[in-house]
C-alpha cells in the first residue's frame, strides 16, 4: 500500500494505492489530522453484489476497471472495445507542492497520470488527468473528466448549486439526494446561464449550519462541462466532474498527450459560508497583484443609450459620471461603424466615423480631460451576416457546409479555435489597444456555437472544437494581459453567461448578470457570492425596475446592492436630480474609502435576500474593522411587514470580548453583542438598506 497525504492551509487529503495497484483510493479529506485514524470512508460505498475492493472510493476510473458504479474515463482503440485496465506505474516527481500518480495500460497504449497540486495559503487543491498516447494507435475518448471526489454521507447528500438563466444566473438552491445522480452541466460551448459549474455537498444527517463540514468542487473550464453527484445504497457521494465532448469522442493521437481542465476542490468546516471564503481566498491569490489594484468606479452607458452611441450623449454622461466620482467611463456596443442595432457590424471593429465626428482618438481624448480613464465593449469572437470580414472569410464560421447556419441575436460566431481566427483577432485587439488609450476591456459573448461545423475546410473526425475554441479565448486574454498590462479586462457572456473559475482567472472583473434591477440583483449576488469573490463581481446602478420583482426600491437600496461588489453606475445619469446626483455622490465617496475591505475583506453572508433582514459582512484583513451591508425585504417568515420594524442582523466571525464602534451612530457594541444579540438596524422604509462600518476599539 503506498499513501500520500496532501496538506493545505487548514485541511488534508489522504491518497492510496492499494497492493492491487488498480487504482488510487481516497482515505481521508477534511481538517487536519482527519486522516489519523482509520478512513472516514471506510466501508461506504459497499452495496450487494459489490466486493470491498470494487466498492473503494476510487479517486479515477477508466470503464472496464470496475464493474459497476460508473467510470470517468471511456476510452477505446477506433474500431477496438471500451474500456481499460490500466495499473499502477508509480509516482512521478513534481514540481511544487502535489502528487503524480501514473496508471499504465500497456494493451491499448494508455498512461494516464493523477495529478494533484495544493494552492499553498488556502484550502484548495488542483486535480487533473494527463492522458498520453503511448502505443500505436490513436485512442478515441468518450469521456474524460478531470476528477472523482468521493464524500461520506451517512444521512445522504445535502447538494449547494447554482442554476439560473439569461436575467437570473447563480440562483443559490438546496436539492436533498439519499439515493441516486444528481446531474447539472453546459453543452453551449461556454460554461453557461443555466448551472455555474460549482457544488458544495453536506451530509445531510448534519443541520446546515456555520459548524457543518463542506466539501465543494468548481470546474476551471470555460466550454461544456458536466458535474455529476451520484449517492449509492453504500452511502457515498460520488461528484465527477469534467468538460463534455461535445462532438461524441475526442481524439488522443498515438504520441499525443491530453491534459484535463481542472478541477478544484475545497473543504470548510464552517458551512457555506466558510467554504465561500476558501473559494475567495483562492481567487484573490490567482488574481495576485493585478487582484490588489483598486478596481475604478466605472460608468457603463449601455442602459443609458443602448445602440444610439454619439460623441455628445456620451461626453454629457461622462461630464456627469465625472462629477459625482466615477473614474471610468466604459462605452457598450453600438460604437463601431454599421451597429444601429443587433443586426448588423460585428466583426469589421472600425469606430463609427458619423457618431465621433471628430474622431474616436479625439472623443477618447476628451473623456480622459474629464479626469476619467476610458474602457470599451468588444464582441470578438461574434460575426454579422453582412460584414467585411464575413465576406471575405466565409469559412471562419462555425456552420455545416450546405447547411443553413442559425443566427442567434441575428449573429454568428467565428470558429476561434482555427489558428487563423485567433491570429486575427489578436492582432485587431492588439491593435485597438495600441491605438487608443483604453484602460478596461468589457469582452462581451452574445450566442452560443449551434452548428459546429467548419465549412470549405473539411473537419478532422473527431473534432474537438469546443477545446480548441476555449484554449484560443484564454490565448488571447493570457496575450492581451501580458502586452497591455495596465488594461483591466471584464468577462461577460449575454450576462453570466461564461464567469467559470477558469474565465474568472483570466480576466480581472466578471458581469453576473444582464439583470441590474435591485431586489433580483440581489438575489444573483448572494448566489455569485457563494462561489466567487467580491473583488471579480461587477455591479451597477441603473434605473432599471428589474425583471421579476419590480417593486420600486430607493436609490440607497441600489447603491447599498452595487456596492457588495465592484461598484458602477449604469443609469441615465443625464435624467437625474441634482440631489440624486449628490446622494449618488455620497454613496461613491463612501465606497472608495472601504472598497479595499470589501473587496479583500473576510466575506460573511448573513442570512439569504428572502429572510426579513440580510446582509453581508466584510472584515478587514488587519482586523481593524468591519464592515456591513443590510438590506430590508419588507416580509417577516414570507409575509409582508408594516415600514419602519426594525430588525437585527447577527454577526459572525466578531472576537466577543473586543468592542466594536459604528462609525455613523457613535454607538458602541460588544462583539458577544454583536455575535448573539445581533446589529440593530433601524428600518425606515420598506426595502431599506445600510451599508455600516464598526471599528473595533
Ligand atoms: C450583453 C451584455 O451582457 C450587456 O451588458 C451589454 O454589453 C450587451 N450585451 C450589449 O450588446
Amino acid at each position: 500500500m503506498n499513501r500520500w497525504t496532501l496538506r493545505t492551509a487548514n485541511t488534508s487529503y489522504t491518497v492510496e494505492v492499494p497492493d492491487h495497484g488498480r487504482w488510487a483510493e481516497l482515505s481521508a479529506w477534511g481538517p487536519r489530522g482527519v486522516e489519523d485514524g482509520p478512513s472516514p470512508l471506510a466501508g461506504h460505498g459497499r452495496t450487494p453484489f459489490r466486493t470491498a475492493a470494487d466498492a473503494a472510493p476510487a479517486e479515477y476510473l477508466p470503464f472496464g476497471l470496475r464493474p459497476f458504479g460508473g467510470a470517468e474515463l471511456d476510452v477505446r482503440r477506433p474500431g477496438g472495445e471500451r474500456g481499460s485496465w490500466w495499473q499502477f506505474a508509480g509516482e512521478q516527481p513534481t514540481e511544487g507542492a502535489g502528487l503524480r500518480l501514473a496508471f499504465l495500460d500497456d494493451l491499448l497504449g494508455l498512461e494516464a497520470v493523477l495529478c494533484y497540486e495544493t494552492v499553498p495559503d488556502t484550502d484548495v487543491i488542483r486535480r487533473w488527468v494527463e492522458l498520453t498516447g503511448v502505443g500505436a494507435d490513436d485512442l478515441l475518448l468518450a469521456r474524460l473528466d478531470s476528477a472523482a471526489v468521493n464524500i461520506p454521507v451517512p444521512g445522504g447528500a445535502r447538494l449547494t448549486y447554482l442554476v439560473g438563466q439569461w436575467v437570473q444566473e447563480f440562483q443559490l438552491k438546496h436539492i436533498q439526494v439519499e439515493r441516486g445522480t444528481f446531474a447539472i452541466g453546459s453543452t453551449q460551448g461556454v460554461s453557461g446561464h443555466e448551472y455555474a459549474p460549482w457544488i458544495a455537498a453536506q451530509d445531510a444527517a448534519q443541520p446546515a449550519g456555520p459548524a457543518t463540514p463542506t466539501w465543494g468542487i468548481s470546474l476551471a473550464w470555460s466550454g461544456s462541462w458536466h458535474i455529476d453527484a451520484s449517492v449509492d445504497s453504500g452511502r457515498l457521494l460520488r461528484l465527477r466532474a469534467g468538460r463534455e465532448p461535445h462532438e461524441g469522442e475526442v481524439l488522443l493521437p498515438a504520441g499525443g498527450t491530453l491534459i484535463t481542465p481542472q478541477l478544484l476542490l475545497a473543504f470548510s468546516a464552517e458551512g457555506l459560508g466558510g467554504l465561500a471564503r476558501v473559494w475567495h481566498t483562492h481567487e484573490r491569490l490567482e488574481s495576485g497583484p493585478r487582484g490588489r489594484r483598486p478596481r475604478p468606479v466605472l460608468y457603463n452607458s449601455w442602459e443609458a443609450t443602448g445602440f444610439a452611441v454619439e460623441q455628445d450623449g456620451q461626453l454629457e454622461l461622462a461630464r456627469t459620471a465625472a462629477a459625482i466620482g466615477a473614474e471610468l467611463f466604459v462605452v457598450d456596443d453600438g460604437w463601431f461603424a454599421n451597429r444601429p442595432d443587433d443586426t448588423s457590424g460585428l466583426g469589421d471593429w472600425e469606430p463609427d466615423r458619423d457618431a465621433f465626428p471628430d474622431g474616436f482618438g479625439a472623443f477618447i481624448g476628451r473623456i480622459r480631460d474629464l479626469g476619467l480613464d476610458f474602457g470599451l465593449w468588444v464582441e470578438p469572437e461574434a460575426v454579422s451576416p453582412g460584414s467585411r470580414l464575413l465576406a471575405d472569410h466565409p469559412d471562419w464560421i462555425y456552420r455545416v457546409e450546405g447547411r443553413p447556419a442559425t443566427l442567434i441575436r441575428n449573429q454568428l460566431l467565428l470558429n476561434l479555435g482555427r489558428d487563423d481566427v485567433r491570429k486575427h483577432v489578436l492582432t485587431w485587439l492588439d491593435k485597438l489597444l495600441h491605438d487608443y488609450p483604453i484602460s478596461y476591456l468589457k469582452w462581451d459573448m452574445n450566442r452560443p456555437p449551434t452548428e459546429r461545423g467548419r465549412p470549405v475546410s473539411p473537419l478532422p473526425r473527431p473534432a474537438d472544437l469546443d477545446a480548441a475554441h476555449v484554449a484560443n479565448y484564454h490565448h488571447i486574454l493570457a496575450a492581451l494581459r501580458t502586452g497591455h498590462p495596465h488594461v483591466m479586462i471584464e468577462g461577460c457572456a449575454g450576462g453570466g453567461g461564461r464567469a467559470d473559475a477558469a474565465a474568472i482567472a483570466a480576466t480581472d472583473v466578471v458581469w453576473p448578470s444582464d439583470n441590474t434591477g435591485p431586489q433580483d440583483r440581489l438575489t444573483i449576488q448572494h448566489g455569485f457570492l457563494h462561489a466567487h469573490s467580491p473583488h471579480v463581481m461587477s455591479s451597477w446602478v441603473t434605473d432599471s425596475a428589474g425583471f421579476f420583482d419590480t417593486r420600486p426600491r430607493s436609490p440607497r437600496f441600489r447603491f447599498v446592492t452595487a456596492m457588495a461588489g465592484v461598484l458602477g453606475i449604469g443609469a441615465d445619469i443625464r435624467a437625474w436630480t441634482v440631489e440624486q446626483r449628490a446622494e449618488a455622490a455620497r454613496w461613491i465617496t463612501w465606497y472608495k474609502k472601504w472598497r479595499a475591505t470589501i473587496h479583500h475583506g473576510a466575506v460573511h453572508l448573513l442570512g439569504a435576500p428572502s429572510d426579513d433582514t440580510c446582509g453581508v459582512q466584510y472584515s478587514a484583513p488587519d482586523g481593524s474593522h468591519e464592515i456591513v451591508l443590510a438590506w430590508n425585504s419588507g416580509l417577516l417568515n414570507g409575509l409582508p411587514q408594516l415600514p419602519g420594524r426594525p430588525d437585527r442582523l447577527r454577526l459572525h466571525g466578531l472576537e466577543p470580548a473586543a468592542r466594536y464602534q459604528d462609525e455613523a451612530t457613535g454607538s458602541t457594541y460588544s462583539g458577544a453583542h454583536l455575535l448573539h444579540a445581533g446589529l440593530p438596524c433601524a428600518w425606515r422604509t420598506d426595502f431599506d438598506a445600510d451599508a455600516v462600518v464598526l471599528r473595533r476599539c
